[in-house]
């Protein structure tokens, strides 16, 4: 089923390269500038977006091995994620219940037992209070009420999902909206990790605009990846989801062949975007890999920072680490000095209110719908969250 999607998607990239055109919104939309800094607007996008909807804040290929495990801030928000005696992932508050010290230091590792490096109290794979220092003198408390508070999460395609309140019920299933049956195209489970940076950028939003936009390719990016690459781009989605590509016209080559002969990783091109945070993009520097960058918002509404992480299909001998180093600091490069340098200075710009919205054209749908989808979201109360991505 996902398959057919894939090959249909190809088909219509195919007859648009021939046809020179691409999909066009039916208007240009304008986006206010204070949506990019207003502070009230900012806090709202915390609470409603980022602090209710899943986000994507681990890879599989982190936590292979059971008692795994990777402590990080999700936004305001210390997680910890593990995986379990029963090889399921589960994920936590990183605060300990005795004092809410945070118990295991950001980073990776395998561990048996997670012990808060305050007072010494320390908890298993699953999460239960299982230690307490000098219990007799401490007094007696129900050990079972006070383990660690469990956060909705859920691991498919190779990714894994949480949601940072433990008090939501939002179906993560259904907010994926069947993406994750095209994500599985990859299949990441098996993939290696091969490393990971981290680049301070403006605004989430300008960032994430950044994301989409295959219109500024050949123009920002003209001496690093080239004055010739296509500024031409067709999206599709899945609920809050988006794929971007460009109209193909190397897809000419499979068109006598048949479907099952068309090859994933040419069906798996472009830009893969999971709402609202993260992009995922194919390369090819040490055998096949992908860029996975996982944008999170900073201290302040002109301020965010993203982890880029370099997945591989393979783990690289000595040439292809070589070669996948320089691929993964090329785009330490193009990120941090073409994209969010300007996006620093468009923030900036915009912060001067010298006018009072921004454009997305026709040819820019990607941005028209992830806008759209964030205004929903704002509108959305808690209530009707799940209803939004029925599908
Ligand atoms: S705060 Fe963790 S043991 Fe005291
Ligand atoms: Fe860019």
């Amino acid at each position: 089923m996902s398959r057919k999607q894939l090959i249909e998607m190809a088909r219509h990239s195919l007859a648009h390269a021939r046809a020179g055109t691409i999909d066009q919104e039916p208007d240009v939309l304008k986006v206010p500038v204070e949506h990019y800094f207003d502070e009230s607007r900012w806090k709202a996008e915390m609470n409603k977006v980022f602090r209710r909807l899943p986000l994507m804040l681990a890879m599989s290929a982190e936590l292979k091995e059971v008692g795994d495990y990777k402590a990080m801030d999700a936004g305001d928000v210390p997680v910890l994620i593990n995986r379990d005696n029963n090889g399921e992932v589960r994920a936590f508050v990183n605060m300990c219940s005795h004092r809410g010290s945070q118990i295991m230091a950001a980073g990776k590792g395998n561990t048996h037992r997670f012990t808060c490096p305050y007072h010494g109290w320390s908890y298993n794979r699953q999460g239960e209070l299982t230690g307490i220092l000098s219990s007799k003198d401490f007094g007696d408390i129900d050990k079972s009420c006070y383990g660690l508070t469990e956060l909705p999460v859920l691991e498919r395609a190779g990714l894994i999902w949480v949601i940072t309140n433990p008090k939501s019920d939002l179906d993560i299933a259904q907010f994926l909206s069947g993406y994750d049956e095209l994500l599985a195209h990859f299949s990441f489970e098996t993939w290696h990790h091969f490393a990971s940076q981290v680049i301070a950028g403006p605004n989430w939003k300008i960032a994430y605009d950044g994301y989409m936009d295959l219109y500024h390719l050949p123009i920002l990016h003209k001496d690093t990846f080239g004055a010739d690459f296509p500024n031409k781009a067709l999206y599709y989605s899945w609920g809050p989801h988006q794929r971007v590509i460009g109209p193909d016209p190397t897809l000419a080559a499979y068109e006598d062949k048949p479907e099952e002969e068309w090859p994933i990783p040419h069906l798996m091109a472009g830009i893969w975007t999971i709402f609202p945070h993260v992009s995922i993009a194919g390369f090819d520097s040490g055998g096949r890999a992908v860029l996975i960058s996982q944008l999170f918002p900073g201290k302040t509404p002109g301020e965010s920072y993203t982890v880029q992480n370099y997945l591989m299909e393979h783990v690289p001998d000595e040439e292809q680490i070589a070669a996948a180093t320089s691929q993964f600091e090329f785009l330490k490069y193009v990120v941090q000095e073409e994209d969010y340098a300007t996006g620093i200075k468009q923030q900036k710009a915009m912060q001067s209110m010298a006018k009072d919205h921004v454009l997305f054209g026709r040819n820019e749908g990607g941005g028209h719908n992830f806008h759209r989808w964030v205004d929903t979201l704002l509108e959305t109360e808690d209530a009707d969250l799940n209803s939004l991505f029925q599908t």
